[in-house]
């Protein structure tokens, strides 16, 4: 069986999550049940960033003292967050545990051994909002031009450094190669720039007595284990390096990480660089031929902002995802975000445009389909599905813009291409829009349903309406497969509606289901409810 492993950020634990962790972690489930619903062996992994200063800053902020304690009670308020947002990771880790902890302790071992570790001095700018070491170009009016609100540390210390500029032309050579190690292509170009130009060893520990949290850097207590090199080795540890070798073997390298474009420099740059290095020395980290075994891909998405600035916890502006979840339903929320965000760019929040797509997409253009293609259905052909031969149905009636069963099996292949490449949101554009005359979009059916006007063509030709909503009721079972990443219960209710057994619909598996004539003559169809009911 084809495995799939991918991976969110882990999330710093100073506040609740906000809209964009949200986003990430939304598309990511998206993707995850994409890749179940057709039979592959899915690990979908996130978690809490925790040997952070910020988490220390914001439980003292708290009035808090009891750092372990205020640790695990945030972990616990994510972890419910997104349960509560349908998000279905299969493993959760935080980095204060002990088998995150063994793995590090490996890791640091092998590029010590790699020869990649030298003492040196850091004398220079420090972020505690990115947990970043900042360059004085890189400044804005002397701040993080991500955190301006936030003052920098000046920092002078002994620490240890990582021999990053060694694997310059390595990096190099993993982005030109094949070409999609980074996604999208401008954040691709964006990184080579960066690697090509500006890439220096970087320092991987602080002094202990500065920094009050942090895995101890092996063989040296008097130095703690920077906290960015501590976080990128979850994507290890969680799937067992350092604890469990079986199961690590089976799901290194990950097949996805996604992540924010902030974060891009540390995951497609410094992340590659260390298993270059840990590699050498490390054969789990190799393959058969020696290699090191790298994530295939990092995917790079943009920012949510508030009327045009970042939103984040640090900023102050955050926008509560379970907020917006109670008054417009989880699944609103999860459509709203994929829809909305061109993936890879950035994207405004607006309330009036959640509204909106709630109203018009969800409402008017997919809830009112499958409400009036069951409803008449029901009403013509006795609370069943017509008894028009599926074949008969495939082909549209009279000179119409619906593509019929030819222009669903076009629809379904550009969607499938869209989910497999991560692009969630062109997937949505591609179920609604159609992209060409000829497909079978939700957009088209609507028409094809004005076009062809079955309430009065039902008094003079009952043999083409059964043709017509045969075929427009088996294009809402397809609908249903082509939403179910991202609206799951609203894939299964409109199962529920077209009298299928969800469970069963579902088993059946995304190749096998997805071909033309499931829907069986004859069958009893379930009751029309309004799959988005108007807002109070
Ligand atoms: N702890 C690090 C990541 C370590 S991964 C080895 C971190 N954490 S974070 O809590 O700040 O989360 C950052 C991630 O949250 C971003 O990369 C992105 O995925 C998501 N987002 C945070 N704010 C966002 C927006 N305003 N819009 C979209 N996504 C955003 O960085």
């Amino acid at each position: 069986m084809k495995k799939f492993y991918l991976t969110t950020p882990i999330y710093y634990v100073n506040d609740k999550p906000h809209i964009g962790h949200a986003y990430t972690t939304i598309v990511a489930d998206a993707l995850a049940r994409y890749h179940r619903l057709r039979g592959e062996d899915v690990m979908f992994v996130t978690g809490t960033d925790e040997n952070s200063q910020k988490n220390i800053q914001a439980m003292e902020k708290a009035g808090e003292r009891d750092l372990n304690g205020y640790l695990e009670r945030m972990a616990d308020a994510w972890k419910e967050s997104w349960t509560d947002l349908g998000i279905t990771f299969d493993d959760f880790i935080r980095t204060t545990e002990p088998r995150h902890h063994a793995g590090v302790v490996r890791f640091w071992d092998a590029v010590k051994k790699s020869g990649d570790i030298y003492e040196g001095e850091y004398e220079g700018w420090y972020c505690t909002g990115c947990e970043a070491f900042k360059k004085d170009s890189e400044l804005v009016n002397e701040r993080c031009p991500l955190h301006p609100n936030k003052a920098l540390e000046r920092l002078k210390e002994k620490n240890y450094f990582f021999r990053l500029s060694a694997y310059r032309d390595q990096l190099l050579a993993l982005y030109d190669q094949g070409g999609d190690f980074v996604m999208p292509e401008s954040r691709r170009h964006e990184v080579r720039n960066y690697v090509a130009e500006h890439l220096a060893d970087i320092s991987i520990s602080r002094e202990s007595r500065v920094v009050p949290v942090g895995i101890p850097v092996p063989g040296d207590p008097s130095q703690r284990i920077y906290v960015w090199f501590d976080a990128l080795l979850n994507y290890l540890t969680v799937i067992g390096y350092g604890t469990d070798e079986d199961r690590f073997k089976k799901w290194w390298p990950a097949d996805l990480h996604l992540v924010g474009k902030e974060i891009i420099k540390f995951h497609c740059a410094l992340w590659p660089a260390m298993l270059m290095s840990a590699a050498k020395t490390d054969p789990l980290l190799r393959d058969d031929q020696g290699a090191a075994l790298l994530p295939k891909r990092v995917f790079a998405h943009g920012f949510f902002t508030l009327n045009g600035q970042k939103i984040s916890k640090s900023l102050g502006n955050a926008i509560d995802p379970r907020e917006l979840a109670d008054k417009f339903g989880v699944e609103t929320l999860r459509y709203f975000v994929m829809r909305e965000m061109p993936f890879g760019e950035d994207g405004d929040f607006s309330f009036d445009r959640l509204k909106n797509r709630y109203e018009t997409d969800l409402g008017n253009t997919l809830g009112n389909l499958v409400n009036r293609v069951i409803a008449m259905s029901k009403k013509y052909f006795d609370g069943k599905v017509p008894p028009a031969n599926p074949e008969s149905a495939a082909t549209p009636e009279g000179k119409v813009q619906w593509g019929g069963a030819h222009g669903l099996h076009t629809l379904f292949k550009s969607v499938e291409s869209a989910y497999g490449s991560a692009r969630c949101d062109s997937a949505l554009e591609i179920i609604w829009n159609g992209v060409a005359e000829g497909w079978s979009g939700l957009l088209q059916a609507n028409k094809y349903i004005e076009e062809t006007q079955p309430f009065k063509l039902v008094k003079t030709d009952p043999d083409a309406v059964a043709r017509i909503l045969y075929s427009l009721l088996e294009a809402c079972r397809w609908y249903a497969w082509l939403v179910a990443p991202v609206m799951p219960q609203i894939a299964r209710e409109i199962f529920h509606q077209l009298g299928l057994d969800p469970d069963a619909e579902i088993k059946r598996g995304w190749g096998n289901a997805l071909v033309w004539g499931g829907l069986k003559p004859g069958s009893v169809l379930g009751d029309p409810r309004p799959l988005f009911p108007r807002l109070v």
